[in-house]
């Protein structure tokens, strides 16, 4: 079954004790916490002590997206503020492969991202140390931007490449992601929905949840 990521990037923080509450009666399977340093990214967004008081009133796996350029900096900071997955961008320029490890030696589940432009050939040397492949369906930085339609072929080769590999990694997507462009990337292989507006900007996040559960 697909699992479903909340992002709450653009949640309303004011709130976000009633936001996380919600989530916690829903049927999703992570929440995403999109993490920016307005550097690898051109936006800011918020850190580990946030993630500490979210950890503290939510038993769902917490599902960390830095998209920051240092993140070796910073790994046992955010697998002590609880999260269960860390996954860090390949286009940084410290050695992924230390980073991936170091993530592993923190206790927590190692993803990696790939930006648009990135090529799924660039998971080769990885694809034996990590759980999860993060395909940005988006430039990162920002939500509520459109799905970027090439991405598909991405998803699909990398789907491919786990399957010849006989690996147990889950392809994540990430960006732009509605009920139609959900169907497109599962039909590709992606096992884990990232979704923000599609979610918050609704009336009934719950119902959206529901609805992103019901793809297969
Ligand atoms: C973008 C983030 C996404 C984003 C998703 O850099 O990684 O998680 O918040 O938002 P939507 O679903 O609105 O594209
Ligand atoms: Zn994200």
């Amino acid at each position: 079954m697909v699992k479903v990521a909340p992002s709450i990037l653009n949640a309303n923080f004011l709130e976000l004790g009633k936001v996380i509450d919600l989530l916690n009666l829903s049927e999703a399977d992570y929440i995403h916490l999109d993490i920016m340093d307005g550097h690898f990214v051109d936006n800011l967004s918020f850190g580990p002590e946030i993630i500490k008081q979210v950890r503290k009133v939510t038993k769902k796996t917490l599902d960390a997206h830095l998209m920051i350029s240092h993140p070796e900096k910073y790994i046992e900071v955010f697998a002590a503020a609880g999260c269960d997955i860390i996954t860090v961008h390949c286009e940084i320029s410290h050695p992924v492969q230390d980073i991936l490890q170091q993530i592993k030696q923190a206790g927590c589940k190692v993803g990696v991202s790939l930006k648009p432009s990135t090529p799924a050939v660039d998971l080769e040397p990885l694809y034996e140390m990590i759980d999860q492949v993060l395909v940005m369906t988006v430039d990162p930085g920002f939500g509520g931007q459109a799905f970027i339609k090439e991405q598909l072929s991405k998803i699909a080769e990398i789907h491919s490449e786990i399957k010849r590999r006989n690996l147990a990694i889950d392809i994540e997507v990430d960006g732009g992601i509605n009920l139609a462009t959900a169907r497109e990337t599962v039909a590709c292989g992606a096992d884990v929905l990232v979704a923000g507006s599609f979610i918050f900007s609704a009336p009934d996040p719950l119902a959206q949840i529901s609805e992103l559960k019901k793809i297969c």
